[in-house]
């Protein structure tokens, strides 16, 4: 076993703090150091191995996932540690507060997080703000989502707001309606709201990539708990609607692989090690449904190369992790990219 500095030195120190108070300090010395020369402590070397998905060229198939960076304040400390991607986000068209703390947890024992956080962010003009003046260079999605007060009727004009406002700073732009902390987001995957959704969507983005001059692709991310026929249903939307890219998967609702941890039953969504093979599974029977139609972006539970590998060989083009990475600090990422 070679000797980690962040999981024997430094992971010891953090985890002795709250949870949430040390994730905000931790972006808010990101945020400082990334824009001071600083920045050059966090940089890790990493293998060039681009990879082609969605027309765009990714300089490595490892990316953060959204959540971490909510609001977009750490993206160029963050762009140090050599992702090849950075997916900020959830934002929603206007700022709100979440849900109130306590809600992030961490079950140690495997390796996993719960959180109900439930779309704290700034709102979409904040995040713009922040991401405006990054410097940055490598690929950006950012993740977008409906207000909590937003009645799920209207939650596609929430999506069409912020779309309109992040198009042109974004590679990518993910919609997230997987999320399990704002009531019934996840009932958006499914049935004729699906469809609703996708083709107002589809038809914002042609409209978008006119006045623009650029296509930036459509990414629509997706939760764990579905059953095999609501995933048929999925992907034949996905194809109807040309969809470019789906994350899978987002948090799990499932206390299974944690059944009597401390913390396993508080409410809100699982990720770690113990969604790794239930997100691999869903990924795997996406890719029998959509074959090589629609990239997908593998995300649950990635905490060593050979996790990464399974998401890869199970169908996924491209990589995310978050758990993992605050189990196993950055060097996860140099260890993926440089041996996946
Ligand atoms: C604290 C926390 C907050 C998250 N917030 C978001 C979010 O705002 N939007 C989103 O699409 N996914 C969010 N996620 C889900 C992750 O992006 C990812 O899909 C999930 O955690 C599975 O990956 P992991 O096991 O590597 O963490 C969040 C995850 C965690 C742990």
């Amino acid at each position: 076993m070679f000797f980690s500095f962040y999981t024997s030195i430094i992971r010891p120190v953090l985890f002795k703090f709250d949870p949430e108070f040390i994730h905000e300090f931790t972006m808010s010395a990101l945020h400082f150091m990334g824009r001071t020369p600083l920045k050059y402590l966090l940089r890790q070397k990493v293998f060039n191995r681009p990879v082609e998905v969605m027309g765009l060229t990714f300089p490595n198939p490892v990316g953060l996932a959204a959540g971490l960076d909510k609001n977009g304040v750490a993206v160029d400390g963050l762009g140090e540690f050599g992702f090849g991607f950075i997916e900020v986000g959830t934002v929603t068209p206007v700022a709100q507060p979440g849900n109130p703390k306590k809600r992030l947890f961490r079950i140690i024992p495997a390796e996993g997080i719960i959180n109900r956080m439930g779309f704290n962010n700034d709102g979409v003009d904040a995040l713009i703000n922040n991401i405006y003046d990054t410097g940055y260079k490598g690929i950006l999605g950012i993740n977008i989502g409906k207000n909590k007060i937003t009645p799920l009727e209207r939650s596609t004009d929430d999506y069409l707001i912020c779309m309109d406002k992040v198009y042109p700073y974004a590679d990518y732009i993910t919609v997230n309606i997987s999320s399990p902390n704002t009531p019934d987001l996840r009932k958006l995957q499914y049935g004729e709201a699906f469809d609703n959704l996708l083709s107002a969507l589809k038809s914002k983005q042609a409209d978008l990539a006119a006045v623009h001059g650029r296509y930036v692709p459509l990414v629509i991310k997706i939760a764990p708990d579905v059953t095999d026929e609501e995933l048929n249903h999925i992907a034949e939307s996905l194809l109807k609607h040309k969809i470019d890219g789906v994350i899978a998967t987002n948090t799990t609702i499932s206390r299974e692989a944690v059944y009597d941890m401390p913390h396993a039953y508080e409410t809100g969504g699982l990720s770690g090690r113990p969604l790794q093979q239930k997100s691999t599974e869903v990924i795997r029977k996406l890719y029998g449904l959509l074959g090589e139609e629609i990239p997908i972006i593998g995300v649950g539970g990635i905490d060593s190369v050979s996790a990464a590998r399974e998401k890869m060989q199970a169908g996924a083009k491209l990589v995310q992790i978050y758990t993992g990475f605050i189990y196993h600090g950055p060097q996860l990422v140099s260890r993926l990219v440089n041996n996946i």
